[in-house]
């Protein structure tokens, strides 16, 4: 069986993985070809991961970069369709809700070629959200889809897909997770970072954060908001603050810089910090901003946070499994497992409630919150079990 795995954005390469890794115990069956769109391309956001977690490099890129969402979507259609026709899959492989994973799915479907899509039936039921309707879209395409909570089974039936399309197999992000929690723990990450764990003390002495949807950081208020939230909170515990480039470029727009010390993107080091945060000039001394961290490094700061606050989807996962308190900023998610069985709590973007919730935790209101079910890093051995089940 002939099988292209797309992997494009960052949340990508952990969910491709374990499926490329698990296929490669069986090379009668599978050949396996990896195309990376170029969607994300610093090697903060994509390099850095095929090292970490052991991913082939890429058979084919596409280099489409980042431009408009109809322009980079078309972009990638355009630089696919020939890959497709020239290696003739019988299927392709596309992960998560990224425009990589949309516009690979269309363009394979149109050929008749077939679909599997792993991580389907999420529902934020936003679909100002440009991934909701990336999601919608390539589930009606795919022609085996793959879920990772009961819920994602239940939209689909709702949605009309029919069930034997539809296999609950757990979540393949997880089992990257489970693989190198302990390479990652043992990295010396917290001193790098000025974090050393305070002896004597049991509690972990930061929150991290993530902050990257266009609804909290494309819009001048809301993103205004949210940083009168993290003054207040990093008064009470200092935050680390790895930032994404969509967000960093926001900030100097809005001419934000001085609320917070970006580092120096002329300066060679790139990790540089300006010398007002260095000399306590700056508005949120206990806010420190990093470039995007590869994976270990972020889990490991992920495992030992007190407190981790973010808008991103896999995040919510990722702190549900370490047993960390994850608080949401967003009105909606489309992981509910995360709330009803992790600790996630979904908390907006009003600042006085962002900090009520984030002071609630720091004195000491968690959520324990227990293991969803097939999240035990097996997920991908059942994908490429139902896999070969459909080549006989
Ligand atoms: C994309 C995904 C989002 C995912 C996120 C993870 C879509 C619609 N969005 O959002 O679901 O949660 O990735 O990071 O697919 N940029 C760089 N270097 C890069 C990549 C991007 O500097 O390597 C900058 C560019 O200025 C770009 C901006 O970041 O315009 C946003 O990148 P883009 O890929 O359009 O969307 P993300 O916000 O990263």
């Amino acid at each position: 069986m002939k099988i292209i795995h797309v992997v494009g954005a960052r949340p990508n390469f952990m969910k491709i993985a374990p499926i490329m890794r698990e296929m490669a115990k069986y090379p009668q069956e599978f050949e396996q070809i990896l195309v990376h769109t170029g969607q994300h391309y610093d090697d903060n956001m994509s390099k850095v991961f095929f090292e970490d977690l052991e991913l082939p490099q890429p058979d084919i890129y596409l280099g489409v970069g980042s431009s408009s969402h109809a322009q980079q979507t078309a972009r990638i259609m355009l630089a696919f369709e020939p890959v497709l026709l020239e290696h003739k899959p019988d299927w392709v492989i596309v992960v998560g809700d990224v425009n990589s994973t949309v516009a690979c799915a269309l363009t394979a479907a149109k050929l008749g070629i077939k679909v599997a899509h792993v991580e389907a039936g999420l529902r934020s039921f936003d679909r100002t959200m440009p991934e909701e309707l990336n999601r919608v879209l390539t589930d009606h395409i795919a022609d085996l889809l793959f879920t990772t909570e009961p819920s994602a089974n239940e939209n689909l039936r709702r949605e009309g897909i029919p069930e034997e399309k539809v296999h609950f197999v757990g979540n393949v992000m997880i089992d990257t997770l489970v693989r190198h929690k302990e390479r990652a723990l043992a990295l010396n990450v917290l001193e790098e970072h000025g974090l050393e764990p305070v002896r004597g003390q049991s509690r972990r002495p930061y929150a991290l954060l993530t902050l990257h949807r266009p609804s909290n950081v494309d819009v001048p208020e809301v993103l205004s908001g949210i940083l009168d939230a993290l003054a207040e909170i990093q008064a009470r515990l200092p935050i680390l603050f790895p930032a994404h480039p969509r967000t960093v470029e926001r900030i100097r727009e809005f001419g934000f810089e001085g609320r917070l010390a970006l580092w120096d993107t002329d300066c060679s080091a790139g990790l540089a910090l300006s010398s007002d945060y260095s000399a306590g000039l700056v508005a949120m001394p206990n806010l420190r901003v990093t470039e995007p961290l590869g994976y270990l490094e972020f889990l490991n700061l992920m495992a030992n946070a007190r407190l981790v606050l973010t808008d991103s989807g896999g995040i919510q996962e990722e702190t549900t499994i370490l047993g960390v308190p994850c608080l949401t900023l967003r009105k909606n998610t489309e992981r509910p497992v995360t709330v009803t069985q992790g600790t996630n709590t979904i908390v907006g973007s009003d600042p006085k409630h962002i900090v009520t919730e984030a002071l609630a935790i720091l004195d000491g209101r968690n959520k324990a919150g227990r293991v969803p079910e097939f999240w035990d890093g097996r997920a991908a051995e059942r994908i490429v079990a139902v896999l070969s089940g459909v080549a006989e």
